[in-house]
């Protein structure tokens, strides 16, 4: 077999954890339905020149991103004050002219724009997926229903001129083709504008052993040394970069054109100590794909011992991320009953690949369930803060980042 390529720079990739076939992971399976899932092959790789860590095989974007895409970022409370105070933030720092721009790449349900439509700054969400879009709309958010790349960055210049900021979230590591997204920033932002976006950090994902944040969306798994490396070849600086507690471990980085803005010291010292841990070392790689394997068999040991118990178990949020786990372990109805989840758009389906069957929270209020395996981890503490219940009548919390274990 050929050596595959880094998408960012022609460099050879070495793949170092498998996690076999995958479904997509937000394609949720209408009981009834005829046609068949599709499945891809999850290899994540590091590139040997440029340290992006990456996947292998890319899944068509229209598969992915369309009129149907279940995710609204608004399904957590945490998550919308979140964006609420980022949107405050960089309207106090950044959009005080009277013709400010701002362009926002998957700007989903509107839940960061709304703010921004507030404050009456003018702005445009571009978002592929129609259906979400409709709920930003309402929110009286301007949108623009298409990719994000080259092309539609140029038409946007075009008849808005250049955007002051451009800003995505949990949207740019889900890009294979950031060559032509990074052409459209060049094209669309102002000379001494910004391109800020947080993601899922790769340092993170290690240290916990989070392999969940691992499947089709997350294209790449970003580092600081990574995506400096990547935006110089466009012709941009990494500036800043800002730890953040989301989404169990995020980077928000901020991008200028070369040489506009002195790069903030916490870039040198996150790169530093992205060095230190090995961040890019196939040593310390081969050894997360050593503890990955190490949770996947003690997870599915202890869901086997809990059901050859007679105990009830279900999973508590059908994330993205528990397809990866659900396919990855060979999970199914037989070990985990059933998943509550608060979104409408997947409740009565089956999660993609395992067929385990999503119910709504009175479900799981109802049932007289015992363990449940909290696959929306990231969202820990707002969870439990109101399923005390849960626990005063006895239930139990099955965790799996960073080792398996109950709570
Ligand atoms: N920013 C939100 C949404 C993240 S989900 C949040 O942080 O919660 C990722 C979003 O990116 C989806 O709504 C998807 O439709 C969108 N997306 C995927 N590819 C895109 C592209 N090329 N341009 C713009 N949006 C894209
Ligand atoms: P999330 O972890 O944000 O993302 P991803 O799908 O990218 O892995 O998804 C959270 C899911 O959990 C979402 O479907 C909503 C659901 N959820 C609940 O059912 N109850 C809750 O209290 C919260 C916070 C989320
Ligand atoms: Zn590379």
């Amino acid at each position: 077999m050929n050596t595959p390529a880094c998408r960012i720079c022609g460099g050879p990739l070495t793949p170092f954890l498998d996690l076999g076939r995958q479904p997509l992971s937000d394609a949720f399976v209408d009981p009834g339905q005829k046609t068949e899932e599709f499945f891809y092959d999850l290899v994540v790789a590091v590139c040997g020149s440029c340290t992006m860590v990456q996947l292998v095989n890319e899944v068509p974007r229209d598969r992915m991103f369309h009129a149907d895409y279940p995710y609204h970022s608004s399904g957590s409370s945490r998550m919308r004050e979140h964006f609420e105070q980022t949107a405050r933030d960089i309207l106090a720092s950044r959009l005080q002219h009277p013709e400010a721009f701002l362009v926002e790449i998957g700007c989903n349900d509107g839940v960061m724009l709304a703010t921004i439509a507030g404050a009456g700054v003018r702005h445009l969400g571009v978002d592929p997926s129609a259906g979400v879009l409709e709920v930003a709309r309402e929110k009286q958010v301007r949108v623009m229903n298409d990719f994000f790349e080259e092309s539609t960055a140029k038409e946007i210049a075009a008849s808005d001129g250049p955007a002051d900021v451009i800003y995505a979230a949990n949207t740019i590591c889900h890009i294979p083709y950031l060559d032509s997204v990074l052409r459209g920033v060049d094209a669309l932002l102002s000379d001494d504008g910004v391109f800020i976006f947080e993601d899922p950090y790769f340092g993170a994902i290690l240290e916990q052993v989070s392999f969940d944040q691992i499947y089709d969306e997350h294209f790449y798994l970003f580092s600081a040394r990574s995506v400096q490396m990547m935006v110089r070849r466009f012709g941009f600086d990494l500036v800043d970069v800002e730890l953040l507690g989301v989404h169990g471990g995020e980077v928000r980085y901020t991008i200028a054109r070369a040489g506009v803005r002195e790069p903030a010291a916490s870039v040198a010292s996150l790169v530093k100590s992205e060095n230190e841990r090995g961040l890019a070392d196939l040593e310390v790689l081969h050894a997360f794909a050593q503890r990955v394997e190490q949770n996947r068999d003690e997870l599915v040991a202890l869901l086997t011992d809990l059901r050859d118990a007679g105990h009830r178990v279900v999973g508590y949020g059908a994330t993205a991320k528990s397809a990866t786990v659900a396919n990855y372990c060979g999970l199914g109805p037989h070990l985990v009953e059933f998943i509550t989840d608060t979104t409408p758009a997947k409740q009565n389906r089956l999660t993609p690949g395992s067929g385990i069957p999503i119910r709504d929270h009175a479900a799981f209020r109802d049932a007289a369930v015992d363990h449940a395996v909290l696959f929306a981890w990231n969202h820990a503490d707002e969870i439990m803060a109101k399923e005390s219940e849960f626990r005063d009548r006895g239930g139990r919390w099955i965790r799996y980042v960073p080792h398996v274990h109950i709570t």
